[in-house]
């Protein structure tokens, strides 16, 4: 969308994957505060972003929608203003539809126009906007209602579209919103997430700079993988440049959490200025190839092992784009080292079950 947003995938964190109905603003204070003394914030993690279940379930007199006085007292200006005072951003959800996905709040089919200014007026930065309970009508016509009121309502608000993927909003999401969900929900499971991984891929060449395939929301740290598991996670959502929401709770994260969420080397991967997605390049049996052009004539290449036993992985300058010729750098981005060995025609490594590795490679003659 041309509203000079999403020049790269939004990063942050959203409420849904951890709490789902479960939150207050006290929850969403205490997530700014760790963001900032965690580091987070300064890798580029911002959004700070409530999902379902803010609102009351009637609209005051005025037909605006009303924050939840029991959860959110203060009101949701209060919160805005408390997150930008941190240097953050905040926000918000709605559906195009009657009522959210929950149903513990309405939705903003038929208000669109209202609601996107009331947002703004709060001084919201960001809208998920959600697809359940609607009156059948195409989400291609649905959708667009909430980008001309957004537009008009006077304030820059990233707009995510929240639509599974059913009527395949790679293909028209680029006018409409600055990304777009092409799946339907994530599970904490080795198995939902690789599968998400998939859907989002085969649209790949879609995504670039402003709007961006959105394979759903990251559940590292929520305890339902491996650490290597939630290190391939990570790892192919920052290669496919997907948005690196956080969706765990960021007031208690362990350090190997941390570790995976502030890999900054990685993180700079899913952030390169080209902004081109990664494709599975090569695929055999349990053994993938995903790669990717950066900036700088550099490329982006994870080695995924989804089988139960060990493999050695080899990358050809062929699947990659790498001239014949070029000589490579490797970076291994997990270990943090630059690799003594220089790479002629070829990258082979040893891969663990359910684990990667990921290098940047850089031709050096
Ligand atoms: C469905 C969406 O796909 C989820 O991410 C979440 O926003 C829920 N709805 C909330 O009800």
């Amino acid at each position: 969308l041309a509203n000079g947003l999403g020049m790269t995938p939004p990063m942050g964190w959203n409420s849904w994957n951890h709490f789902n109905c479960k939150i207050d603003e006290k929850i969403i204070r205490e997530t700014a505060d760790a963001l900032i003394s965690t580091g987070l914030s300064k890798l580029g993690y911002i959004y700070v972003n409530i999902d379902d279940c803010w609102a009351e379930i009637a609209r005051n007199d005025k037909g605006e929608l009303v924050p939840k006085n029991l959860t959110f007292p203060s009101g949701i200006k209060a919160l805005a203003d408390y997150v930008h005072g941190k240097g953050l951003k905040l926000g918000i959800y709605s559906s195009a539809g009657y009522f959210t996905c929950a149903k513990a709040m309405p939705g903003s089919l038929g208000h669109e126009e209202k609601d996107a200014k009331t947002f703004a007026s709060w001084g919201i930065d960001y809208l998920k906007y959600d697809n359940c309970n609607n009156d059948g009508t195409k989400p291609t016509v649905r959708f667009p209602v909430m980008t001309r009121a957004l537009m008009k309502a006077g304030r820059p608000i990233f707009y995510s579209l929240c639509e599974w993927g059913d009527m395949h909003p790679a293909l028209w999401g680029f006018k409409v919103g600055n990304s777009w969900r092409t799946t339907n929900d994530i599970a904490d499971t080795w198995d939902s997430m690789m599968s998400r991984a998939d859907m989002n891929e085969i649209y790949a060449e879609l995504a670039r700079p402003g709007g961006w395939n959105d394979p759903d929301m990251l559940e590292v740290g929520n305890g339902g993988m491996t650490k290597n598991e939630y290190i391939v996670h990570f790892s192919i959502w920052a290669i496919s440049k997907a948005p690196l929401l956080i969706g765990c709770d960021v007031r208690n994260m362990t350090k190997d959490t941390m570790e995976i969420v502030a890999n900054r080397e990685v993180i700079d991967v899913n952030q390169d200025p080209l902004g081109i997605q990664a494709r599975k390049v090569r695929s055999e049996g349990d053994q993938e190839i995903w790669a990717g052009p950066l900036s700088g004539y550099r490329v982006a290449l994870l080695l995924v092992n989804r089988g139960p036993q060990r493999y050695s992985i080899t990358a050809n300058w062929d699947d990659l784009a790498i001239p014949a010729k070029s000589v490579v750098e490797a970076r291994d981005l997990w270990e943090h080292k630059t690799l003594r060995t220089k790479f002629v025609g070829n990258v082979t490594a040893t891969v663990d079950s359910h684990s990667c590795k990921m290098y940047v490679l850089k031709p050096i003659g």
